[in-house]
């Protein structure tokens, strides 16, 4: 599901609760406006709210409401995963029979928050990127025994508002997607570092080389994205035999190249990922 396919909000149950309106929990929350969600349905549980948060309180948002509210119909978790232990505490008086709780708090397993929230809670782990920030994240979901279909395309929505949502039932994959799409944002941010210090190197204007790996890196990416070819595809298109294109990739796909480099890199993510899941 893109951005663009995904449903209006406007009749989505409520309330929904956001736990921690930071970088993530923003970004959704803005995507979740943007789809039609009415502020007035929206508690927000956020110790230092920014001020695009609180100014929200005065389309009905509730912020840190100190009265006992219902039940939610939805809970999103996306406080950082180390703050868990402390945060998660005040979630108890909203969750009821059908609440549906996300979290996508990085490494945090199914198990870990069946501990924490009330016995036979419905639970959906779910990891996305930081592309989510302007609707283009992808995220991957997993859920527990107890999400029902209906619950499932609940949290579709939800998730849709920040980008592609992808669906496993195998959790054991979620340390190696973090690796791949939860921490890939950095690997493309150090490509266009890597070909902006190479191009001065190579004589450019250090103006221009940014700008020339900013574009290049954003500009692929969007061609990528909409073309129907795949990635190697769209590669040897813009390699002749003999030519400039191919010296450089002699070097990049040669030994302790390119795919050797990630290989490696999304194996240590992946493992990092394991030992901090415990
Ligand atoms: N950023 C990424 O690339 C990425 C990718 C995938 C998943 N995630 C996951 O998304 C989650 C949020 O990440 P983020 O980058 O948005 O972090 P963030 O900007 O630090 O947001 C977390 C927010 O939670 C707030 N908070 C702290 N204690 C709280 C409490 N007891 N109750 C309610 N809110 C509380 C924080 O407030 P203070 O600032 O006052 O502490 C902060 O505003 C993390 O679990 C992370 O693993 C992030």
């Amino acid at each position: 599901m893109t951005k663009a396919d995904a449903k209006s909000l406007a009749k989505f149950p409520g309330p929904l609760l956001l736990l921690g309106a930071g970088k993530m929990g923003f970004a959704m929350l803005e995507g979740w406006l943007a789809r039609g969600f009415a502020p007035g349905k929206l508690i927000v549980l956020e110790p230092q709210p920014a001020k695009a948060v609180t100014a929200l309180t005065r389309r009905g948002l509730k912020l840190n409401p100190k009265a006992k509210a219902a039940a939610a119909a939805a809970i999103v978790i996306a406080v950082k995963p180390q703050t868990a232990p402390q945060a998660l505490p005040a979630l108890h008086g909203f969750v009821g029979k059908g609440t549906l709780v996300i979290s996508i708090m990085a490494g945090r397993t199914l198990r870990f928050l069946e501990n924490a929230l009330p016995a036979g809670t419905s639970i959906v782990r779910a990891m996305p990127n930081t592309p989510a920030a302007i609707g283009r994240g992808i995220t991957v979901a997993v859920g527990n025994g107890k999400v029902s279909a209906r619950q499932r395309r609940q949290a579709g929505d939800l998730l849709a508002a920040i980008g592609a949502v992808e669906w496993t039932d195998d959790e054991g994959i979620m340390d190696a997607v973090t690796a791949l799409s939860g921490s890939g944002p950095a690997y493309v941010f150090l490509l266009a570092e890597a070909m902006t210090k190479a191009g001065i190197t190579a004589g450019l204007p250090a103006e221009l080389a940014a700008k020339l790996a900013r574009e290049t890196v954003a500009g692929s990416g969007e061609l990528l994205r909409r073309s129907a070819l795949d990635a190697a595809t769209l590669r040897q298109n813009v390699t002749s035999p003999g030519g400039t294109t191919a010296a450089a990739l002699e070097i990049l796909m040669g030994p302790g190249g390119f795919d050797e480099l990630l290989t490696k890199a999304i194996a240590a993510a992946t493992r990092r990922g394991r030992e901090l899941a415990g």
